[in-house]
């Protein structure tokens, strides 16, 4: 099959780990096995446009990856070394990579800078475009191995970005417990889920739009020589167990308890590596302590989980919406910077455009 031209166009959400992926080996293999909720509305949009180049004109000699780069229809040049890279990375998965010429077209629907990482939403949007193409050479190739390759690639770009692919629960990294579990791409997850956690509220609240002072990347570079490391990882896999049984009987007590122990733990990490650091912010803080209230006075079972910044992810089931919604707007959005906070709930995962 050969396809001279043509463009592709997704859309991939962001993901909210429950057990956290934090410290990885060579290749972006996970040190331990992590679970997440995919989100339904913080999003990337991604057309990819391709033309296969003319290897008789003097241009595309050289043989090189040739991309484009637009981001809200304007080009934006300090993305592409990482977009570089990632083809790098994937070129011996897809050998067509130098043969075209591409044109990246993306967007979010989350505001821009808002500390919300768009690392794993457009990972998993170009991915997925880059595997349609794939498939369109392809065409013999199964839906199955379609999202499972589409997932290992998101992988090699952004490690989290593997859960953005395809289910509403995604866990990702082996996991003795969780049967198809692999550290290569991340699967839904394959067991019961109880009605409590359908439609699944995440309300994003933003504390601070600015930039990470440390990198994700460094964080896990941090878990190498870390004193806690080996515990924390034997952790997740406890953990991971755990939620098994709660998916499955909708516990949200038990659930409330893993899932806010994760966050916390995952920031101690931080706190404990050398050198060492924080993302929490006074803000962070105050609204754990609100809903701790909150949840003591009304039994309502919300709770937070945090990712690798300031901003808090408040969880909490369909069913108590408006009183959380009050709540959130009486007591939390004073915490906002701008009072800004944003509605989502668990969604299914990329889909084509
Ligand atoms: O995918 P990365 O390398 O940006 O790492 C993400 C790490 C956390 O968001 C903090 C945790 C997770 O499992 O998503």
């Amino acid at each position: 099959q050969t396809i001279e031209n043509g463009s592709f166009e997704w859309s991939a959400p962001s993901n909210i780990a429950l057990v956290k992926y934090w410290g990885k080996k060579a290749n972006q293999i996970p040190a331990n096995p992590s679970i997440s909720f995919t989100l339904k509305n913080c999003k990337t949009i991604t057309k990819l446009a391709f033309e296969k180049k003319n290897i008789s004109t003097s241009l595309d000699v050289t043989h090189e990856f040739s991309f484009d780069l637009l981001f809200e229809g304007k080009p934006k040049e300090d993305f592409k070394p990482k977009i570089q890279k990632f083809f790098e990375r994937i070129e011996q998965y897809l050998p067509f990579l130098k043969d075209y010429h591409f044109t990246i077209d993306t967007q979010n629907t989350f505001p821009h800078s808002s500390g919300i990482a768009s690392s794993a939403s457009g990972m998993a949007a170009l991915a997925m475009n880059l595997m349609s193409l794939e498939k369109a050479l392809h065409p013999e190739m199964t839906e199955d191995y379609f999202y499972q390759k589409a997932s290992f690639l998101a992988r090699l770009g952004s490690g989290s970005a593997c859960r953005s692919v395809k289910g509403e629960v995604v866990a990702w990294g082996q996991q003795a417990n969780i049967n198809g579990t692999s550290d290569e791409f991340g699967i839904e997850f394959p067991y019961t889920i109880h009605d409590n956690f359908k439609n699944y509220q995440d309300t994003i609240l933003l504390v601070d739009k600015g930039e990470k002072q440390v990198s994700s990347t460094v964080g896990h570079d941090l878990m190498h020589n870390h004193p806690f490391a080996e515990r924390r990882f034997a952790q997740a896999h406890e953990n991971l167990d755990k939620l098994i049984s709660i998916f499955e009987n909708g516990n949200l007590e038990a659930f409330i308890e893993i899932i806010e122990s994760e966050a916390l733990t995952l920031h101690a990490m931080m706190m404990t590596s050398m050198p060492y650091f924080i993302l929490m912010k006074p803000n962070t803080l105050e609204i754990i302590n609100k809903i701790w209230n909150f949840r003591k006075e009304t039994k309502i079972p919300i709770c937070f989980t945090l990712d690798a910044g300031a901003n808090v992810h408040v969880l909490y089931p369909q069913n108590v919406i408006e009183k959380v919604l009050q709540f959130i707007q009486k007591e939390l959005i004073g915490y906002c910077q701008n009072a800004q906070y944003i509605c989502d709930e668990i969604g299914m995962g990329a889909m084509q455009l």
